[in-house]
C-alpha cells in the first residue's frame, strides 16, 4: 500500500480546560493509569510505526507549559515543543507551530490532533491517511452525534460551498438551522502542509469568540470531511469530569477485552480495573473488584481474589492472592500464596512456595523458598530463611526512632508465636525460639532461646483474687 511521505504530527495541548474545574493542566489528567495526552501521542506513534510513515511530533504548549513539558520529557525522548503564549484559538496554536518551526514547510503533510481525545486509535489515523492519499487533499475527521452542542458543525451544502468542499461552523456562530446538524468536527485533520500554510495565513478572528479558528482553513477550499465509524466514541473529547470517567471506562473495557482474547478469565469486567501497561498471562483468573495498576506483570495461572490492589507488582506463575490484599512494588514468586488482607510494601519478595497469611505486613522483607508468616505479623527490613515458620503475632522491631535495622533469620527455624526480634539481630539456621520471647541478641545455628518472665502458679488463690475484685 502506498504511504504518506514525511508527516509533522502537531498535538494541540495549550488550552486551559476551564470546564474541568481543577488546577491540574488538562493534558495531565490521570486516566487509565496514564495521562490524557499520552493516548493521542501513542496512537500517533503506533500508526506511524505500523505504516512506516516518517513522523516528527510537535506538542503545542501554553497553559501550565512547564509542568506539561516536564512530564512529557520524563516519558518521551522524541518530542519537540512549541509555545503558544496566549490561547487565542486552535488556528493561533497552529500559527505558533508554523512560526516557531523553521522546518515546518518541509513536511509534505501535517497531522493535527487534540490532546484531549484519549480514545483515538491508530486505525482512525489510518482511515484519515487513506483518504488523504486517495485525493491528495486536506481531510477533516467527523462523526455523528445525537447531542452536537459544543462541537463545530459540518456544513456540506449552502452558500460558498462547491462540489468537494464543506465548511465547519462553530457552535457560537451557527444559525438555528446549522445547530440541528448532527455531523460534527472531531478536531483531527491531515492537511498538505503547503495548503495549511496558505490557508492559515488568511484566517482571522472575526467571529463571535474572537478566536483564530483552525477550522476556517476548510472554508472555500477543496477538502474532504470523512465520517469515522464509531467516531462518537473513538474521537470523543474530554471537556469535563463526566466525559473523563466515560473515556476511562472505555479504555478499561478495551484493555479487559484484549486480555480476555488472550485467555485471561475476568469474572466481572465492570468492576475490574486493569491499567494500560499491565500484562496478564493466560489462564489467570481475576475476581471482581481487583485493581492491577502501573507496570504490574502477572504470570500464567495466577488467581487474584476479590478486592486486591496490585501496583507495579511482579507476580510469577500459579500464585494465589486471596481477597483484599494491598501489594506494591514487590515480587511474588511462583506458587506462593498471599492473603487474605495482606500488605506488601515496596521491595519485598515472597519466595517460591512461601506463604504470607492474613493481617501480615512486609516491608523491604524477603521470605525465602517455602518460608511461612501466616498470621498477624510485621516483618520489616528482614530476611526469613528457607522453610522457616514464623508463628502468629511476630514483630521485627526494626526502627529505633532514628534508624532502621536489619533482622536475618536462617533456614529451617521455628519462631514461636508472639515473639519479637529487636534489630539488628541475626538468627542462625535451625534455631528454635520459644513463644512470647523478646530476642535482642543474635543466636548461632541450631540454638534454642526463651526470653520471657517465669510463670508462677499459686494453687487455690483464684477465689481470693475474685473476692478482692468484688470488694472494690
Ligand atoms: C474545536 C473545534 C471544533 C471541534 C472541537 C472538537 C476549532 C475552532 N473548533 O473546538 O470544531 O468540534 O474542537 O473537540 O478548532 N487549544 C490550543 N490553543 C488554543 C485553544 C485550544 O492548543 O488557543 C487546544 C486545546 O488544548 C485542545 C484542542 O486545542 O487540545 C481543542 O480545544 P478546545 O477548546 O477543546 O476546542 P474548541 O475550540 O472548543
Amino acid at each position: 500500500m502506498a504511504h504518506l511521505s514525511s508527516v509533522a504530527v502537531v498535538v494541540l495541548a495549550a488550552g486551559k480546560g476551564t470546564r474541568l474545574r481543577v488546577a491540574t493542566a488538562k493534558p495531565l489528567l490521570s486516566i487509565h493509569g496514564q495521562k490524557l495526552i499520552d493516548f493521542p501521542l501513542q496512537a500517533g506513534q503506533v500508526w506511524a510505526k505500523d505504516n512506516q510513515v516518517a513522523v516528527d511530533t510537535f506538542v503545542v504548549l501554553g497553559h501550565q507549559r512547564e509542568t506539561v513539558q516536564a512530564y512529557l520529557q520524563s516519558r518521551y525522548s522524541n518530542l519537540n515543543y512549541v509555545i503558544q503564549t496566549e490561547q487565542r484559538g486552535t488556528g493561533d496554536a497552529v500559527k505558533a507551530y508554523l512560526a516557531q518551526n523553521a522546518a515546518a514547510a518541509t513536511y509534505a503533510w501535517t497531522l493535527i490532533m487534540c490532546a484531549d481525545t484519549p480514545l483515538i486509535t491508530p486505525g482512525v489515523l489510518a482511515q484519515l491517511a487513506q483518504a488523504a492519499l486517495s485525493r491528495g487533499e486536506a481531510v477533516a475527521a467527523t462523526f455523528m452525534v445525537d447531542y452536537p452542542t459544543g462541537y463545530g458543525r459540518i456544513v456540506r451544502q449552502g452558500a460558498g460551498i462547491t462540489a468537494g468542499s464543506f465548511k465547519i461552523v462553530e457552535e457560537k456562530d451557527a444559525s438555528a438551522e446549522q445547530k440541528q446538524i448532527k455531523e460534527v468536527n472531531a478536531g483531527l485533520y491531515l492537511v498538505p502542509t503547503a495548503v495549511l500554510i496558505e490557508r492559515l495565513a488568511k484566517v482571522d478572528d472575526q467571529n463571535k469568540a474572537h478566536e483564530f479558528y483552525l477550522t476556517d482553513i476548510f472554508t472555500g477550499t477543496a477538502g474532504q470531511a470523512i465520517l469515522i465509524k464509531d467516531g462518537a466514541t473513538l474521537l470523543a473529547g474530554v471537556h469535563d469530569m463526566a466525559q473523563l470517567s466515560l473515556a476511562d471506562r472505555e479504555l478499561r473495557l478495551a484493555k479487559i477485552k484484549a486480555l480476555q482474547a488472550q485467555g485471561v478469565q475476568i469474572i466481572d469486567p465492570a468492576s475490574t480495573y486493569i491499567e494500560e501497561e499491565v500484562s496478564v498471562a493466560p489462564e489467570c483468573i481475576i475476581h471482581p473488584g481487583v485493581h492491577l495498576e502501573g507496570k504490574t506483570k502477572i504470570g500464567k495461572g495466577t488467581i487474584i481474589e476479590t478486592g486486591s490492589i496490585l501496583k507495579n507488582m511482579l507476580v510469577e506463575d500459579n500464585v494465589v492472592i486471596k481477597a483484599y490484599c494491598y501489594l506494591e512494588d514487590s515480587q511474588i514468586c511462583a506458587t506462593a500464596q498471599v492473603g487474605p488482607f495482606a500488605h506488601l510494601r515496596p521491595h519485598s519478595v515472597v519466595g517460591p512456595q512461601a506463604k504470607v497469611g492474613n493481617f501480615v505486613e512486609l516491608k523491604k522483607a524477603t521470605l525465602r523458598e517455602g518460608a511461612k508468616v501466616s498470621h498477624l505479623s510485621y516483618v520489616g527490613d528482614a530476611e526469613i530463611g528457607r522453610r522457616t515458620n514464623i508463628g502468629c503475632g511476630f514483630i521485627t522491631c526494626n526502627y529505633d526512632g532514628a534508624n532502621k535495622h536489619f533482622t536475618k533469620i536462617g533456614d529451617d527455624c521455628f519462631i514461636g508465636s508472639d515473639s519479637q526480634m529487636i534489630a539488628p539481630v541475626e538468627i542462625g539456621d535451625q534455631c528454635f525460639v520459644a513463644s512470647g520471647s523478646t530476642i535482642n541478641k543474635s543466636m548461632p545455628a541450631n540454638s534454642f532461646a526463651i526470653s520471657r518472665g517465669r510463670q508462677q502458679t499459686r494453687e487455690g488463690e483464684a477465689d481470693h483474687f475474685r473476692a478482692k475484685k468484688i470488694d472494690k
